[in-house]
């Protein structure tokens, strides 16, 4: 029988019930199709930090390496941890470090799930560039705590990655219904955008079966609310997909429901499933939050590993649920009684 090993990072805050919560599901769709999941499971999280001084060891990327896929819950408790620490410390540079460079999300309403738009009908996949940009952490402060201080942080845009990304979102949108939307900022930042803009066109020729329109960040913004169906393959920058991708998670009912998978495409590394969510220390000893984002990142991660039918199989339960009501509304159902109705409907 086949054996995935996956590496679990349950993190903070939700992130523990959320990735529990997914794992029975993942278990029992690979008990179903015929292969095996087997868990590492590794504490590195905001306690870690204060029992440790790091969020993950030293060799903790190596530690990873061999793993077939990751599956982390949320990063970040910052009564604990300063948010630019523990996120420095854990999740952007793993994505950095296994060229994870394509961050794939989804939006697109549940059966049974209503919206803040009273509307149906809209299926958007984000890609957002994942290790490079508005991201690299270039720059630095000088005279600090001064009335000279000066911050600056350099967005990095290379030829290697903005190409790279461009062509993923192509291929993305050929394997869909054919349309590319390319957000940028090229009107205002006129070297990093602009270039964008430039390998958008260049790329384009490439892919005459899709069509390929350019869009401005905020122009991208107002879409998504007023005429997202307009919209199927959405290609931007690392922030800019950031940021797109919340209001992305709220048309489609909100963060409990939005997925998203850091891809390396080329695999010479492990892949990282996880919700959009974060941590939410508000919710979390309530055992309330929605584990449906981290079941369908699980997904995403079967599918990533070759087992579409799997894949398919969890995304079939999940919707039975939702279907039936269950966990479409925030705070209404616990966890576990959310996690067992996909379960009941895996079979
Ligand atoms: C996300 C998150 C992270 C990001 C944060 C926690 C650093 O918001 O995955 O969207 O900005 O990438
Ligand atoms: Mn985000």
């Amino acid at each position: 029988m086949t054996t995935y090993r996956i590496a679990l990072i349950p993190g903070d805050g939700i992130g523990v019930p959320m990735v529990d919560a997914a794992w029975t599901v993942l278990e029992r769709a690979g008990a179903r199709h015929g292969f095996q999941l087997s868990a590492t499971r590794f504490p590195w999280s905001c306690d870690f930090y204060r029992e440790t001084g790091a969020m993950m060891p030293a060799d903790g990327i190596e530690t990873l390496r061999p793993f077939d896929a990751i599956l982390l819950g949320a990063v970040g408790w910052p009564a604990a941890v300063p948010d630019a620490v523990s996120l420095h410390g854990l999740l952007l540079p793993i994505r950095k470090a296994f060229r994870q460079y394509a961050n794939i999300r989804p939006h697109r309403l549940l059966p049974g799930v209503e919206g803040p738009l009273r509307k149906e009908g809209f299926d958007i996949l984000c890609i957002r560039e994942n290790t490079e940009g508005e991201y690299s952490g270039a720059g630095g402060r000088v005279h600090v705590g001064t009335p000279d201080e000066v911050a600056v942080e350099t967005a990095i845009f290379t030829r290697v990655g903005v190409e790279r990304i461009l062509r993923f979102g192509f291929e993305q949108a050929r394997a869909r219904r054919g349309k590319l939307a390319s957000v940028t900022k090229s009107n205002a930042q006129k070297h990093t955008m602009v270039f964008w803009d430039e390998m958008t066109t260049a790329i384009a020729a490439d892919y005459p079966d899709v069509e390929v329109t350019p869009y401005h960040i905020d122009a991208m913004a107002a879409r998504m609310v007023m005429a997202p169906e307009t919209l199927d393959v959405v290609v931007a920058s690392n922030l800019f997909g950031d940021i797109l991708t919340d209001l992305g998670a709220a048309i489609q009912g909100g963060l409990g429901f939005a997925a998203s998978a850091n891809i390396n495409p080329d695999r010479t590394a492990p892949s990282m499933f996880e919700p959009v969510h974060g941590s939410a220390p508000d919710i979390a000893h309530l055992g309330i939050a929605n584990p449906i984002a981290t079941i369908w990142s699980g997904a995403m991660m079967l599918e990533h590993l070759g087992e579409q039918g799997a894949a398919a199989d969890v995304m079939r339960a999940v919707e039975a649920a939702t279907a039936r009501g269950i966990g479409t509304r925030p705070g209404q159902d616990r966890t576990d009684a959310i996690a067992n109705a996909v379960l009941q409907a895996l079979g």
